[in-house]
């Protein structure tokens, strides 16, 4: 990779780079896009991060699609894959690694309540993955919107070189946000999945509209998913889109930001309004 990496420096060529977790799908592939417009030469990774999954997650059964991953990204234009196994990535063992460890204000809340440790296992690989990789750039969806914000303020605080592009979240055309997890939905629960954001929509949109204040309308969103059969709503909050501190009124830019488990399958999604 270095090697890759100290070529592209020679050639004064710009490195844009794709972290991912494989089981690629159209969200994926647009950040692959968005780095192939923005930089001369592309670099994806594949790695299945141990440290940010809990041990009660579902890092065993994550989809691993290796070869149809490289097939895709092939398609893309992507120029190096970086695939590393867990020992090149914690020689050590992974319960002892250096981690970096994000300020709470903006890692202990929402995501990071329902899922403690996830940020500081993610800013620890993605600074790994940072220093492996040399990137100028870096591509990040707005679908995990909290751990964009995460990485954003990491870069920030740790002066990396890097300039952390958003890349919009892709829909199915019900509205679903797209995620390598959505293969686990049931029929039933496909069917069911769209109304997040749909509520998401409306929670927006009562808002913006003035006809319910923010709080009227995130109360009636949360009052319509927790009707629905076999939905078990985490959060639906409103945050201030660049901070993540919490919206006390509709306010620009902001975030509606939404958790639910359909059964097993936990979803997340947001709708970023500026
Ligand atoms: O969003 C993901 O797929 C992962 O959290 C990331 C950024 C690749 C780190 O493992």
């Amino acid at each position: 990779m270095r090697l890759w990496r100290r070529n592209a420096t020679v050639k004064g060529e710009r490195v844009g780079f794709v972290p991912t977790m494989g089981a690629l799908h159209e969200g994926h592939l647009s950040l692959m896009r968005a780095a192939r417009n923005e930089c001369d030469r592309v670099v994806a990774s594949i790695f299945v991060n141990p440290l940010q999954f809990a041990p009660h997650e579902d890092f065993g059964k994550y989809p691993r699609t290796f070869q149809r991953d490289l097939e895709l990204m092939s398609a893309e234009g992507v120029d190096a894959v970086f695939y590393p196994n867990e020992k090149e990535m914690y020689p050590e063992g992974r319960e002892s690694v250096t981690r970096v460890v994000p300020p709470c204000e903006l890692a202990d809340c929402l995501e990071g309540h329902f899922r403690p440790g996830f940020f500081t296992g993610v800013a620890t690989v993605v600074a790994k993955l940072f220093n492996i990789v040399l990137p100028e750039a870096a591509f990040f969806g707005e679908k995990d919107y909290q751990q964009l914000l995460v990485v954003k303020r990491m870069v920030g605080d740790l002066n990396l070189p890097i300039q952390v592009t958003p890349v919009a979240t892709v829909r199915e055309a019900d509205g679903l946000a797209l995620s390598s997890r959505n293969v686990y939905l049931s029929e039933e629960e496909r069917k069911i999945a769209p109304m997040l954001n749909r509520t998401l929509n409306f929670v927006k949109d009562a808002a913006q509209s003035g006809q319910l204040s923010l709080e009227a309308a995130l109360e009636k969103g949360r009052a319509d998913l927790k009707a629905l059969p076999d939905v078990e709503l985490q959060y639906l909050e409103a945050r201030q889109a660049d901070t993540f501190q919490p919206a006390a009124q509709f306010e620009l830019p902001m975030v509606v930001v939404l958790a639910a488990k359909l059964k097993n399958v936990r979803l997340i999604d947001n709708v970023v309004v500026r």
